[in-house]
């Protein structure tokens, strides 16, 4: 017997809920600390925010076995379609010649093939790890008061979703232990590694076979480079913030495993063992 988690994390989630209308401060809008470039990348943003709702069409399908994580994903998928929207509303009020179209946002709305849930919780954990640290650097990047207010928020709600995620890995280990261990630990693995680091996002990933290589969420948004572009040139989110990435998987494997992983090796070599005990009994 389990115990569902989708009754506290609802509580814990509806606790920190902000307000779309009281939280943000909307009459704070500078318009002389915004270019036309920040314009497009928040244009570009709430387009791929939007794409969690193939995501959340993936976990349903996928997830058919398990009510409890299901019942969560819609706490999950409202959070990050207001994510999308609260980036829509700053676009309609303070340059609504880049609100994107509803073609724009159909276009990240495509099939994902099934994927194994065990790693693809894993790999929305660290996706989530990952955008938290996008969004603190973007809030730092930006003077306009309303959207670095705007990204800060965001970023506290990708850290509550990557808590939760992990909240599920932890009950997983709990009811499949061995299966659990290979599969975070391959994800992580994955997700550590500093010659990929970039790359490892799940809007970069190609998730349908019949549409490659046109199937990456980044890929289908009006600016397929946006991202990479945004991340290297504007907020410059550096090796340094690649380690603070790094830090908060390990962190959580560590904790989730039982183990002391102290660097990205150390947990490929417990990945190695791993494999080889499990491929020997
Ligand atoms: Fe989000
Ligand atoms: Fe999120």
């Amino acid at each position: 017997m389990t115990t569902m988690l989708f009754p506290t994390l609802y509580e814990r989630l509806e606790s920190c809920r902000w307000n779309m209308r009281s939280s943000i401060p909307w009459h704070e809008f500078d318009p002389s600390k915004l270019s036309e470039r920040q314009k497009h990348g928040i244009k570009m943003n709430a387009i791929l925010e939007w794409s969690a709702m193939p995501t959340a069409e993936m976990f349903l399908r996928d997830n058919s076995h398990d009510v409890d994580f299901s019942a969560f994903v819609s706490i999950w998928f409202f959070e990050e379609q207001k994510h999308s929207l609260v980036l829509l509303e700053y676009l309609r009020r303070f340059a609504p010649e880049y609100l994107p179209t509803e073609q724009e946002l159909s276009a990240v709305r495509f099939s994902f093939d099934p994927a194994p849930p065990l790693e693809s919780l894993a790999l929305h954990f660290c996706g989530e790890v990952r955008l938290n640290l996008w969004y603190r650097c973007a809030s730092l990047y930006h003077s306009e008061p309303v959207i670095k207010s705007i990204y800060g928020i965001l970023a506290n709600d990708e850290a509550r979703h990557a808590r939760a995620y992990c909240d599920y890995m932890k009950k997983e280990l709990g009811r499949d232990g061995l299966n659990a261990r290979l599969a975070f630990s391959k994800i992580g693995v994955l997700m550590t590694n500093a010659r990929m680091n970039k790359a490892m996002h799940p809007t970069n990933l190609h998730v349908n076979k019949t549409l490659f290589p046109n199937d990456t969420v980044n890929g289908r948004l009006p600016d397929p480079d946006w991202l990479s572009t945004w991340l290297d040139q504007e907020i410059q989110f550096d090796s340094e913030w690649e380690i603070g990435v790094e830090k908060g998987i390990l962190g959580n494997l560590s904790s989730l495993l039982n183990e002391d992983f102290k660097n990205a090796h150390a947990l490929r070599t417990y990945r190695k063992d791993l494999t080889k005990n499990t491929e020997m009994a």
